[in-house]
């Protein structure tokens, strides 16, 4: 039986990797580690939980340990845009975090999953079809550390046989837990205002193309790429993966399918435009499909429904 633990368990994608990987493979294998503890208290309360600073390398080995861990899924990081307002805390927390995890992985022997992000890639990569193997010169801080991170999970594979592995997370859209800090978080903000008044004003130009997922193909991304046979896998850190790509416009246009007087209006916020425009449109995910058979589910149709759903679904049930 596997024993897992997930650092950084109660972000946007933590909270909601941790809830699939409990349900496989059993609240007492999964222990979680955040550095706060006073959200997401029924997934806290469902099984082993320590409150953990991702730097705390001493703490973290005496859980790997205790519980006798054999896979760490690395999640505490940074989001670009806070990530900007303070590039050493970010260097920090994004680096320091995960040199601290690999330390212990190589120590005592354990699997790493770390996420990259399209944020790896900069305004000299090519924007469209972004090939698997490519320039990666980020400008921001974020894709400095997430290159960074690729680079280290591949030392650490390469020099030490730690078991890392890792993809390039697009923008991640979800209902659970909000995202905060990044780029990409307009994507999830317009279904909240959507459904509470009809209207969003977005920080992005309205034709910025960027990659997005939604939540359940991005968890059943980080627990694939973990489950597959290693012998198949020619990259490791990290594997773009791709599932939709739109701005602002076609998600407006989307959301008047379900919601008919939807309007959106634009105020731009220079800093996170800059960061938007020097990532790619649309990745190319050759690789991970051959590889280890990624495929995702949902297109932005789906999720649009979905969203809007699960938002109004949890809304009637406030005001009831
Ligand atoms: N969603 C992240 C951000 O916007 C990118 O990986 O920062």
């Amino acid at each position: 039986m596997k024993n897992i633990l997930v650092v950084g368990s109660l972000g946007q994608l933590g909270s909601e990797i941790s809830l699939e990987l409990r349900r496989v493979f059993g609240n007492d294998h999964v222990v979680l580690t955040d550095i706060k503890d006073d959200t997401n208290l029924d997934l806290i309360a469902s099984g082993p939980f320590y409150k953990l600073d991702s730097r705390d390398g001493e703490s973290l080995d005496k859980i790997v340990q205790k519980h006798q861990i054999d896979t760490i899924y690395h999640l505490a990081a940074l989001l670009s845009a806070t990530a900007e307002r303070m590039p050493k805390v970010a260097w920090d927390i994004n680096i320091g975090g995960l040199m601290t995890t690999l330390e212990v992985a190589r120590q005592r022997k354990c699997a790493v999953f770390t996420p990259s992000s399209i944020g790896a890639f900069g305004p000299t990569t090519p924007k469209i079809y972004t090939p698997q193997d490519t320039i990666q010169r980020p400008t921001s801080i974020y894709g400095i550390s997430k290159v960074a991170g690729e680079l280290l999970c591949d030392y650490y594979y390469h020099k030490y046989d730690v078991d890392t592995r890792g993809v390039r997370f697009p923008g991640v859209i979800s209902s659970m837990t909000p995202p905060g800090g990044g780029t990409t978080d307009y994507a999830v903000d317009i279904y909240y205002a959507a459904v509470e008044q009809k209207h969003y004003t977005c920080f992005l130009e309205g034709d910025t193309y960027l990659d997005m997922i939604y939540m359940p193909d991005a968890v059943n991304a980080a627990i694939s790429i973990m489950e597959a046979d290693p012998s198949r896998l020619r990259h490791r850190n990290a594997f773009n993966i791709a599932s939709m790509s739109f701005c602002p416009e076609d998600q407006a246009a989307y959301i008047r399918n379900y919601i008919p007087e939807f309007t959106i209006s634009y105020d731009i916020d220079p800093v996170k435009q800059a960061i938007a425009d020097s990532w790619p449109d649309c990745l190319e995910d050759y690789a991970a499909r051959v590889e280890w058979g990624w495929k995702p589910k949902y297109d932005l149709n789906m999720m649009t429904k979905d969203m809007i759903e699960t938002i109004s679904r949890r809304k009637q049930n406030v005001v009831k």
